[in-house]
């Protein structure tokens, strides 16, 4: 391992963690059939593991990539959408978007205002990690795997500079 990188949350919490949200989604779900909206780059390790551990059986799988303009830590505020959703793909459709973390809450305000136009019939939100200490634009978290404190995070899908996304666990990245 770098030695730049401390672990913060080990492999067995996350797949822990992984397991309890399958369960609560689950439990939640127990009449609809949702539609995962899964939101790129970052959230693709959790949206895998998440959706295996599920036993709700999922409408369809949409993937959307946004991203904000910034230095490599610091976002900008500005958020571009990359790859929006399908026409009608979530229209009247009960929508659980996958995030990986959220910081200022930018990014995740411009994915749900995104989403709603495209008419779902509910919308909720699932996100592995929360930094709040950062928060401009409020968002309701449905279901958290972990409240993280305001360091850097890498790791399970987060990436600092594209690099890092394939550890197993995650890790705060220490300052040069
Ligand atoms: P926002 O500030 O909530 O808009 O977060 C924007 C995006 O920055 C998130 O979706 C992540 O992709 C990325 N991001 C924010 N904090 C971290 C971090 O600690 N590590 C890696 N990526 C992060
Ligand atoms: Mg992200």
């Amino acid at each position: 391992m770098p030695d730049n990188l401390t672990l913060l949350i080990s492999s067995p919490e996350i797949v822990a963690a992984v397991q309890r949200l399958a369960q609560e989604i689950d439990r939640d779900c127990s009449d609809r059939s949702p539609v995962i909206v899964t939101v790129l780059k970052g959230a693709f390790i959790f949206a895998a593991d998440l959706v295996r551990a599920m036993q709700t059986p999922i409408q369809r799988m949409e993937f959307v990539r946004f991203s904000s303009y910034g230095s490599a830590k610091i976002s900008s505020g500005e958020v571009a959408v990359h790859m929006g959703l399908e026409p009608g793909s979530v229209l009247n459709q009960d929508v659980i978007v996958i995030e990986d973390i959220i910081d200022t809450g930018t990014t995740t305000a411009k994915v749900l205002s995104d989403l709603q136009e495209h008419q779902p019939r509910s919308l909720k939100l699932c996100t592995l990690l929360d930094k709040p200490d950062r928060r401009k634009v409020a968002v309701s978290i449905d279901y958290l795997g972990f409240t993280v404190p305001d360091r850097f995070i890498v790791g399970y899908g987060t990436d600092f500079n594209q690099r890092y996304r394939q550890l197993p666990a995650i890790y705060t990245l220490d300052e040069p």
